[in-house]
């Protein structure tokens, strides 16, 4: 599939088929989700693949009970390694890192959909309770949950007319 398809066509699905996702393809994913650019190249990301059902209930009622967060068959917790990016001081720990990981989570999603899969980034949850279940260390911050499963749903999303977002030489 060409990127620029890939790109096009992709959409946050919420509703999955119950078939699992083969650990081995997720780490396929991941390794395309690493190949994104980083600052430094210091890779401040780790990636937590949750496929436990008991596990993923507690997540989605930490995604304030997100339902298809629990219905999915395979979460992937992206997450900041605060340490990783220290070389950096504060610019580092406020923006590079979260940044690092918003491109890898692109890649991912993108990979997915070429392999025939369904995501949907979620960030809405409670950062505290997630990093207490997945037993994370203090400099490791979870950014983002991502869904990943086979697509059972065909949604839609529009965009702004991207012209009304482009500016000139200046705001
Ligand atoms: C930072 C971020 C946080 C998001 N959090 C959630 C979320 O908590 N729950 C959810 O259902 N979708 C979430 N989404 C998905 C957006 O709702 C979705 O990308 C947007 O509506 C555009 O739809 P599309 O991805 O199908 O193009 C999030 C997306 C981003 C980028």
């Amino acid at each position: 599939m060409e990127v620029k398809e890939a790109i096009e066509k992709r959409r946050s699905i919420r509703k999955y088929k119950s078939k699992g996702v083969e650990l081995s393809i997720v780490e396929r994913l991941l390794y395309y989700a690493n190949l994104a650019p980083s600052a430094g190249n210091l890779q401040a990301r780790d990636f937590i693949i949750v496929d436990d059902e008991e596990l993923k209930k507690k997540i989605a009622r930490a995604a304030y009970n997100q339902e298809f967060v629990r219905d999915a068959p395979t979460l992937v917790v992206f997450c900041a390694n605060l340490r990783r990016i220290a070389p950096y001081g504060e610019r580092g720990k406020n923006l590079y890192c979260i940044q690092d990981v918003a491109a890898a989570i692109q890649n991912f999603l993108l990979a997915a959909f070429d392999e025939g899969l369904a995501t949907c980034w979620v960030g809405a949850f409670d950062e505290n309770e997630v990093s207490r279940l997945l037993g994370l260390p203090s400099e490791v911050r979870p950014l983002a949950i991502i869904t990943l499963g086979y697509g059972d749903e065909e949604v839609y999303s529009d965009r702004m007319d991207v012209k009304k977002l482009i500016h000139y030489n200046g705001w």
